[in-house]
């Protein structure tokens, strides 16, 4: 690396910059800035593939112990995006039956995934030698989940992570091999979602701190 590009390194991981009034780093704004967005915001604009390609570079570089890299991705757009709304909004339906039916919550269902860009299947891949306990390949998948979020939302992309019953498990509409589960769906695209206060309880209720 020149030296120049270290100075310019330093500078940018060390900036402190303003914002609502508060003196944040820039991975405190990254952070801070992540949100869900909710489909019935995104535009009509697609998402470029080589954004799509960004996002998913990004989970890659989750923390994965014994590097089993356990994330896994389906991106679904087009025909077999509309067809996996088509399948949520059917789960709906049987789900409830006739007497708790809503029609509002039926098509609901069915536009998310139309309004999208693209969806992305939150994938599982189990370790084939079970050398670590689930939880921790769960851990990773998060990981990388929350690092493709925090670079969606820092390309300016709208999206959350959804987990509808229907879709979680084993699905044979993603037709998994074996050791891989689904975890839910990222659903992805530009927005125009007004900017909503956002609130978390203080950190300090949450921690004991021994010294
Ligand atoms: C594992 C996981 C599953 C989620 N599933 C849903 C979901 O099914 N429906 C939903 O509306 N939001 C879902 N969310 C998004 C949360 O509702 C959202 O993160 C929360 O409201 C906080 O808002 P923020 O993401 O803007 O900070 C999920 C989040 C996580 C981490």
């Amino acid at each position: 690396m020149l030296k120049g590009d270290f100075i310019l390194r330093r500078r940018i991981e060390n900036r402190v910059i303003l914002y609502q009034n508060e003196r944040m780093t820039v991975a405190e704004e990254i952070i801070r800035n992540r949100k869900s967005v909710y489909p019935r915001f995104f535009t009509d604009q697609p998402v470029s593939d080589s954004d799509i390609w960004q996002l998913l570079e990004a989970a890659n570089w989750a923390p994965t112990h014994r590097m089993t890299e356990p994330w896994r991705f389906i991106v679904l757009q087009g025909e077999k995006k509309d067809a996996l709304g088509d399948v949520l909004a059917s789960a709906y339906k049987e789900q409830v039956g006739a007497s708790g039916f809503s029609e509002r919550k039926f098509q609901s269902k069915k536009q998310k995934a139309v309004q999208s860009s693209a969806v992305l299947a939150i994938i599982l891949q189990r370790d084939p030698e079970e050398r670590l306990p689930e939880w921790e390949e769960l851990a990773a998948l998060s990981a990388a989940v929350q690092n493709l979020w925090i670079m969606a939302s820092s390309l300016g992309l709208g999206g959350y992570w959804s987990s509808p019953k229907a879709i979680t498990g084993r699905h044979e509409f993603f037709s998994l091999p074996e050791g891989q589960t689904c975890y839910g769906l990222f659903y992805l695209g530009h927005h125009n979602m007004p900017e909503v206060p956002r609130e978390r309880s203080s950190i300090q209720s949450k921690v004991q701190w021994w010294k």
